[in-house]
């Protein structure tokens, strides 16, 4: 377990669900590309687009702090919600911590 985290990816309306192991400092993309979960990163995750939104349903807490970069972006996705966040810019901060988060843009498996 060590400098690990559990993270669930949903996408509530197709009925996924996954748990995986994060490290700490590792982000939700990084951990994404690793498990083969499809969540999109058309600019390859410079914050740079939006298609890696995702809101964090659980364990907020347990990420690391949006940035200023990272605010600005945010503001560009269609459906913006106080949990909103670029997946590849959240990365897990707390180890033993459980962190849930819901796909936004979903291109299936
Ligand atoms: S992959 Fe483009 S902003 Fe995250």
């Amino acid at each position: 377990m060590g400098n690990t985290a559990k993270l669930t990816f949903k996408h509530s309306a197709k009925g996924f669900e996954k748990t995986v192991d994060i490290k700490v400092g590792e982000s939700v993309l990084d951990a994404a590309l690793n498990f083969d979960i499809p969540l999109q990163h058309a600019c390859g995750g410079f914050c740079a687009c939006t298609t890696c939104h995702i809101k964090v349903t659980s364990g907020a807490e347990a990420v690391s702090a949006q940035e200023d970069d990272e605010a600005d972006r945010i503001l560009q996705v269609a459906n913006l919600a106080p949990n909103s966040r670029l997946g590849c810019q959240t990365k897990a901060a707390v180890a033993g911590s459980s962190i849930t988060v819901e796909i936004q843009n979903w291109d299936g498996l």
